[in-house]
């Protein structure tokens, strides 16, 4: 279970302050898919790295699993991300010049996994994500951002983590690849896994069973969805 209880991110630049998160506090039971919205700045990125041990509150607590974060080890902290937590980073973090298929596996490469399993691994994590077979053998640097979204996507999802943290999965997407991929995070979200999925879109938001709205680093609500409204696009004003 995810657990922050009053977490406060103070960024310091110089002598400039930016409050990044404002005494957020919220549970996610094991399980739950969840989406974090809110407008750009509002602290998504944030609270994500917070979320996957990537960094520490400023004050307040982060409870993972009835643990505190910031009081792990670093060993214990590296085997929860490579472990039990599969990351979609904003900005996708592939390496450039080696092939679609090997980013995919890198995780499972640290892991020490041997060749066949990391490679049937990888496979299955590519159809997951929906990236056609013709791609696997280029090097990342030769896709287009919605391509490397969806390799971001299948590198999280090679380690079977049971939580998964997408920021913005669908941002480079058309609609009907986009729905795809949202249609990989239900099909997860059925598997027991638990997904958190950051969004500025509502529809987006509106796959996830529960919606926290993030404003201002500031929690504005926190309620469930409601999946089966269609809202389009231009119904929706941040
Ligand atoms: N490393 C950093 N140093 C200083 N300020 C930062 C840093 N990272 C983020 N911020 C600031 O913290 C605030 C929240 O940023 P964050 O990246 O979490 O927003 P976001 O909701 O993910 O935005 P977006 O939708 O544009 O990705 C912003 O005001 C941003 O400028
Ligand atoms: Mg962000």
């Amino acid at each position: 279970m995810i657990e922050l209880k009053g977490v406060n991110k103070v960024y310091k630049t110089g002598d400039v302050e930016t409050w990044a998160l404002k005494d957020i506090s919220f549970k996610v039971n094991d399980g739950e898919f969840i989406s974090i919205m809110g407008p750009s700045g509002s602290g998504k990125s944030t609270l994500m790295h917070i979320i996957g041990a990537l960094d520490t509150p400023t004050s307040g607590e982060y409870l993972l699993d009835g643990k505190d974060v910031s009081k792990m080890a670093d060993d214990e902290l590296a085997d929860i991300r490579n472990d039990k937590i599969g990351f979609v980073f904003q900005q996708f973090n592939l390496l450039p010049r080696i092939t679609v298929f090997r980013n995919v596996m890198l995780p499972l490469i640290y892991a020490g996994t041997p060749k066949e399993a990391r490679e049937e691994s990888a496979r299955k994590a590519l159809i997951s994500a929906a990236l056609p077979e013709n791609w696997w053998t280029h090097h990342s640097n030769q896709l287009s951002g919605g391509q490397m979204q969806r390799v971001a996507i299948a590198r999280a999802l090679v380690n079977n983590p049971t939580i998964i943290l997408a920021d913005e999965p669908t941002g480079n997407l058309d609609s009907k690849t986009g729905e795809i991929v949202l249609g990989t995070f239900q099909k997860l979200h059925e598997q027991g896994r638990t997904i958190v999925l950051i969004t500025h879109e509502l529809y987006v938001a509106e796959h996830a069973e529960r919606i926290i709205h993030i404003v201002d680093g500031q929690v504005k609500s926190d309620s469930k969805s409601h999946p089966r409204r269609k809202i389009s696009m231009k119904d929706y004003k941040d």
